[in-house]
């Protein structure tokens, strides 16, 4: 379960990856925010991760486009990550979300033939920061800078997860599908925020 004892300080900034150390950073927020890391009790009530990603891939993916971070002072303390649809093969274990999203349309425009959208990721805020509007600040970054070159986002969330379900949906997220895992018996919402 992931504890901090460190108390937010209230001045929180909202940026772009630009340095090494945050992707580190990142990772090392990720790796404590994994399913297999948290007991059940907190899976149900903060949330959850279900991908890892390989710290060489991350560098890359924020290479070409920047996951929006928030930070206090220095620290991070919440991440989204922006995968341009060109990452889908460094990430295998998403392929089969790639695979499926080319087969859906949004507003009758078939996600393939249409170049305007990325996926979101990631996102995670650090315990002892959530319910503080990190998540809200990181979402209006995103499009703040993400805006002019793309319409929309597109993310898939457990439906078991509950708060980010509930979190996504405040944000503005609308629903555009729904599929269970059959290998992992996960039942997965495919969501969008338009820009
Ligand atoms: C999911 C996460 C990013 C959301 O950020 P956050 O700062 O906690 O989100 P907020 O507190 O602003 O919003 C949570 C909303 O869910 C509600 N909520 C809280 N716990 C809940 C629960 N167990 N089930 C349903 N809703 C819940 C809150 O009341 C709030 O809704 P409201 O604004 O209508 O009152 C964060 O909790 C997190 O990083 N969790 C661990 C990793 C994770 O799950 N990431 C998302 C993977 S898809």
């Amino acid at each position: 379960m992931e504890t901090t004892s460190i108390e937010p300080s209230m001045q929180i900034t909202f940026t772009l990856v630009s340095t090494h150390e945050e992707i580190a950073q990142i990772i090392d927020l990720q790796a404590r925010n994994l399913a297999p890391v948290l007991s059940p009790e907190t899976i149900a009530s903060q949330g959850f991760l279900t991908v890892r990603h390989d710290a060489d891939v991350l560098l890359r993916m924020n290479e070409a486009a920047p996951a929006v971070i928030a930070k206090d002072e220095g620290r991070l303390v919440g991440y989204a990550l922006v995968m341009p649809r060109e990452f889908a093969a460094e990430v295998p274990v998403l392929l089969p979300m790639f695979d499926m999203l080319a087969g859906l349309s949004w507003k009758g425009i078939p996600l393939r033939d249409n170049p305007r959208w990325f996926v979101m990721g990631q996102i995670c805020v650090a315990a002892g920061y959530r319910g503080m509007g990190v998540f809200d600040g990181m979402y209006l970054k995103m499009k703040e800078v993400y805006k002019t070159k793309f319409d929309f986002t597109v993310t898939e969330i457990a439906e078991r997860n509950t708060r980010s379900m509930r979190a996504h949906e405040r944000v503005g997220f609308q629903e555009l599908h729904t599929y269970p895992d059959t290998t992992t018996g996960e039942v997965w919402r495919t969501v969008v925020l338009e820009f």
